[in-house]
Protein backbone atom coordinates (compact mmCIF):
# COMPACT_ATOMS: atom_id res chain seq x y z
CA UNK A 1 0.00 0.00 0.00
CA UNK A 2 1.45 3.56 -1.08
CA UNK A 3 1.39 6.20 1.93
CA UNK A 4 0.22 9.39 1.47
CA UNK A 5 0.54 12.23 4.12
CA UNK A 6 -2.81 14.58 3.87
CA UNK A 7 -0.98 17.76 5.15
CA UNK A 8 0.29 20.86 3.51
CA UNK A 9 2.59 21.43 6.47
CA UNK A 10 6.23 21.40 4.61
CA UNK A 11 7.65 20.92 8.20
CA UNK A 12 5.40 17.20 8.88
CA UNK A 13 6.37 16.38 5.44
CA UNK A 14 9.81 16.80 5.47
CA UNK A 15 9.96 14.90 8.77
CA UNK A 16 8.08 12.15 7.25
CA UNK A 17 9.76 11.68 4.29
CA UNK A 18 13.28 11.35 6.33
CA UNK A 19 12.21 8.52 7.22
CA UNK A 20 11.55 6.84 3.79
CA UNK A 21 8.20 5.62 3.94
CA UNK A 22 6.41 8.47 2.12
CA UNK A 23 5.29 8.30 -1.71
CA UNK A 24 3.39 11.29 -1.99
CA UNK A 25 1.13 13.97 -0.69
CA UNK A 26 -2.62 15.27 -0.65
CA UNK A 27 -4.18 18.58 0.82
CA UNK A 28 -7.26 20.54 0.34
CA UNK A 29 -8.19 23.90 0.97
CA UNK A 30 -8.65 23.35 4.64
CA UNK A 31 -5.18 21.68 4.83
CA UNK A 32 -3.34 24.99 3.13
CA UNK A 33 -5.57 27.28 4.73
CA UNK A 34 -3.67 26.53 8.14
CA UNK A 35 -0.78 27.00 6.08
CA UNK A 36 -1.22 30.78 5.32
CA UNK A 37 1.58 33.62 5.69
CA UNK A 38 3.97 31.09 5.29
CA UNK A 39 4.56 31.37 1.77
CA UNK A 40 4.30 34.32 -1.05
CA UNK A 41 1.09 32.39 -2.67
CA UNK A 42 -0.31 28.84 -3.16
CA UNK A 43 2.10 27.97 -6.07
CA UNK A 44 5.01 28.27 -3.91
CA UNK A 45 3.42 26.40 -1.15
CA UNK A 46 2.86 23.59 -3.82
CA UNK A 47 5.88 23.54 -5.25
CA UNK A 48 8.29 23.52 -2.20
CA UNK A 49 5.65 20.18 -0.99
CA UNK A 50 6.57 18.92 -4.90
CA UNK A 51 10.12 19.49 -4.55
CA UNK A 52 10.19 17.83 -0.78
CA UNK A 53 8.33 14.54 -1.86
CA UNK A 54 8.86 14.14 -5.45
CA UNK A 55 5.64 12.22 -5.73
CA UNK A 56 2.25 12.85 -6.47
CA UNK A 57 0.83 16.17 -4.69
CA UNK A 58 -2.67 16.96 -5.00
CA UNK A 59 -3.78 20.00 -4.78
CA UNK A 60 -7.51 20.97 -4.99
CA UNK A 61 -9.30 23.20 -7.46
CA UNK A 62 -12.37 25.22 -5.88
CA UNK A 63 -13.70 26.55 -8.90
CA UNK A 64 -17.92 25.51 -9.55
CA UNK A 65 -17.82 25.48 -13.23
CA UNK A 66 -15.75 23.03 -15.63
CA UNK A 67 -14.02 26.10 -17.40
CA UNK A 68 -12.89 27.52 -14.16
CA UNK A 69 -11.66 23.92 -13.04
CA UNK A 70 -9.72 23.45 -16.04
CA UNK A 71 -8.06 26.98 -16.08
CA UNK A 72 -7.13 26.59 -12.15
CA UNK A 73 -5.81 22.91 -13.36
CA UNK A 74 -3.92 24.29 -16.36
CA UNK A 75 -1.89 26.58 -13.82
CA UNK A 76 -1.30 23.99 -10.89
CA UNK A 77 -0.01 21.86 -13.48
CA UNK A 78 2.93 24.57 -13.89
CA UNK A 79 4.12 24.57 -10.93
CA UNK A 80 5.74 20.35 -10.97
CA UNK A 81 5.24 17.52 -13.26
CA UNK A 82 4.33 16.01 -9.50
CA UNK A 83 1.47 17.82 -8.75
CA UNK A 84 -2.19 15.97 -9.17
CA UNK A 85 -5.40 18.68 -9.83
CA UNK A 86 -7.63 18.04 -7.10
CA UNK A 87 -11.48 18.18 -8.17
CA UNK A 88 -14.74 17.78 -6.01
CA UNK A 89 -17.11 15.03 -7.57
CA UNK A 90 -20.14 17.52 -9.08
CA UNK A 91 -21.25 17.34 -12.25
CA UNK A 92 -19.13 20.31 -13.63
CA UNK A 93 -16.31 18.61 -12.20
CA UNK A 94 -16.82 15.21 -14.00
CA UNK A 95 -17.19 17.41 -17.24
CA UNK A 96 -13.70 19.12 -15.83
CA UNK A 97 -11.88 15.44 -15.18
CA UNK A 98 -13.06 14.50 -18.51
CA UNK A 99 -11.19 17.40 -20.15
CA UNK A 100 -8.01 17.29 -18.30
CA UNK A 101 -7.68 13.58 -18.41
CA UNK A 102 -7.52 14.01 -22.66
CA UNK A 103 -4.80 17.08 -21.97
CA UNK A 104 -2.76 14.67 -19.79
CA UNK A 105 -3.19 16.48 -16.74
CA UNK A 106 -3.68 14.52 -13.16
CA UNK A 107 -6.75 13.97 -11.79
CA UNK A 108 -7.60 13.18 -7.90
CA UNK A 109 -11.51 13.11 -7.57
CA UNK A 110 -12.42 14.16 -4.35
CA UNK A 111 -15.14 14.02 -1.55
CA UNK A 112 -16.47 11.03 -3.03
CA UNK A 113 -19.05 9.23 -0.81
CA UNK A 114 -20.02 6.26 -2.38
CA UNK A 115 -19.36 3.59 -5.16
CA UNK A 116 -21.10 5.07 -7.66
CA UNK A 117 -19.46 8.33 -7.44
CA UNK A 118 -16.29 6.57 -7.90
CA UNK A 119 -17.58 4.72 -10.60
CA UNK A 120 -18.41 7.73 -12.58
CA UNK A 121 -15.04 9.21 -11.88
CA UNK A 122 -13.28 6.35 -13.34
CA UNK A 123 -15.55 6.82 -16.32
CA UNK A 124 -14.36 10.22 -16.92
CA UNK A 125 -11.02 9.66 -16.48
CA UNK A 126 -9.63 10.09 -12.98
CA UNK A 127 -6.28 8.85 -12.18
CA UNK A 128 -7.24 8.74 -8.64
CA UNK A 129 -10.35 8.49 -6.06
CA UNK A 130 -10.26 10.08 -2.70
CA UNK A 131 -13.84 8.39 -0.74
CA UNK A 132 -13.82 9.96 2.63
CA UNK A 133 -13.95 6.88 5.21
CA UNK A 134 -13.63 8.85 8.25
CA UNK A 135 -16.94 11.16 7.76
CA UNK A 136 -18.83 8.24 6.00
CA UNK A 137 -18.06 6.70 9.44
CA UNK A 138 -18.96 10.01 10.99
CA UNK A 139 -22.91 9.24 9.63
CA UNK A 140 -23.12 5.67 11.09
CA UNK A 141 -22.18 3.84 7.81
CA UNK A 142 -19.23 1.94 7.27
CA UNK A 143 -16.27 3.81 5.37
CA UNK A 144 -14.40 0.85 5.05
CA UNK A 145 -17.83 -1.16 2.77
CA UNK A 146 -17.61 1.83 0.46
CA UNK A 147 -13.81 1.18 0.05
CA UNK A 148 -14.29 -2.56 -0.79
CA UNK A 149 -17.38 -1.95 -3.17
CA UNK A 150 -14.96 0.37 -5.30
CA UNK A 151 -12.43 -2.03 -5.18
CA UNK A 152 -14.79 -4.69 -6.77
CA UNK A 153 -16.31 -2.58 -9.29
CA UNK A 154 -12.50 -1.12 -10.53
CA UNK A 155 -11.48 -4.68 -10.69
CA UNK A 156 -14.71 -5.84 -12.55
CA UNK A 157 -14.12 -3.24 -15.37
CA UNK A 158 -10.42 -2.94 -15.33
CA UNK A 159 -10.27 1.04 -14.50
CA UNK A 160 -6.88 2.11 -13.97
CA UNK A 161 -8.17 4.48 -11.53
CA UNK A 162 -6.03 4.16 -7.93
CA UNK A 163 -8.05 4.62 -4.52
CA UNK A 164 -6.91 6.85 -1.87
CA UNK A 165 -8.43 5.81 1.16
CA UNK A 166 -9.34 9.61 2.70
CA UNK A 167 -10.23 10.98 5.69
CA UNK A 168 -8.17 8.85 8.00
CA UNK A 169 -9.04 9.08 11.58
CA UNK A 170 -6.81 6.87 13.40
CA UNK A 171 -4.30 3.72 12.58
CA UNK A 172 -7.19 1.27 12.86
CA UNK A 173 -8.87 3.00 9.30
CA UNK A 174 -4.99 2.25 8.34
CA UNK A 175 -4.66 -1.40 9.29
CA UNK A 176 -8.49 -2.23 8.09
CA UNK A 177 -7.04 -0.53 4.37
CA UNK A 178 -4.34 -2.50 3.99
CA UNK A 179 -6.10 -5.53 4.94
CA UNK A 180 -8.45 -5.11 2.04
CA UNK A 181 -5.30 -4.61 -0.19
CA UNK A 182 -6.21 -0.72 -0.82
CA UNK A 183 -4.21 1.14 -3.31
CA UNK A 184 -3.15 4.55 -1.14
CA UNK A 185 -3.75 5.92 2.04
CA UNK A 186 -3.49 9.24 3.16
CA UNK A 187 -2.65 9.46 6.43
CA UNK A 188 -2.67 12.58 9.04
CA UNK A 189 0.78 13.56 10.07
CA UNK A 190 -0.47 12.64 14.09
CA UNK A 191 -2.04 9.53 12.94
CA UNK A 192 1.55 8.18 11.08
CA UNK A 193 3.47 9.21 14.42
CA UNK A 194 0.81 6.84 16.17
CA UNK A 195 1.46 4.13 13.76
CA UNK A 196 5.50 4.03 14.44
CA UNK A 197 5.08 4.29 18.27
CA UNK A 198 4.00 1.08 20.89
CA UNK A 199 5.00 1.29 24.99
CA UNK A 200 6.00 -2.03 24.65
CA UNK A 201 9.10 -0.77 22.19
CA UNK A 202 9.70 1.60 24.68
CA UNK A 203 9.28 -0.52 28.07
CA UNK A 204 11.75 -3.30 25.82
CA UNK A 205 13.96 -0.45 24.97
CA UNK A 206 14.86 0.62 28.22
CA UNK A 207 15.30 -3.16 29.81
CA UNK A 208 17.66 -3.78 27.38
CA UNK A 209 19.43 -0.32 28.24
CA UNK A 210 19.49 -0.86 31.66
CA UNK A 211 20.22 -4.35 31.63
CA UNK A 212 23.22 -3.87 29.47
CA UNK A 213 24.93 -0.84 31.42
CA UNK A 214 25.10 -3.73 33.95
CA UNK A 215 27.69 -5.51 31.88
CA UNK A 216 29.04 -2.76 29.27
CA UNK A 217 32.23 -2.52 30.31
CA UNK A 218 33.25 -6.89 29.43
CA UNK A 219 31.34 -6.45 26.53
CA UNK A 220 32.72 -3.36 24.33
CA UNK A 221 32.20 -3.75 20.39
O1 LIG B 1 -7.86 15.17 2.26
C1 LIG B 1 -9.18 15.06 2.56
C2 LIG B 1 -9.54 14.30 3.80
O2 LIG B 1 -8.56 13.43 4.17
C3 LIG B 1 -10.21 15.08 4.88
O3 LIG B 1 -10.19 14.46 6.13
O4 LIG B 1 -10.58 14.39 8.58
O5 LIG B 1 -11.24 16.44 7.26
O6 LIG B 1 -12.53 14.32 7.06
P1 LIG B 1 -11.19 14.93 7.32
Amino acid sequence: MKIFLDTANVDEIKKMCELGIVDGVTTNPTLVSKEKGKFKNLSELIGTICDVVKGPVSAEAISDDANGIVAEAEKFSKISNYVVVKVAMTTEGLKAVKILSKKGIKTNMTLIFSANQALLAAKAGANYVSPFIGRIDDTGHEGMQVIEDIQKIFSNYAFNTEIIVASIRHPLHVLEAAKIGADISTIPFNVLDKMLKHPLTDIGINKFKADFEKVKDAYKI
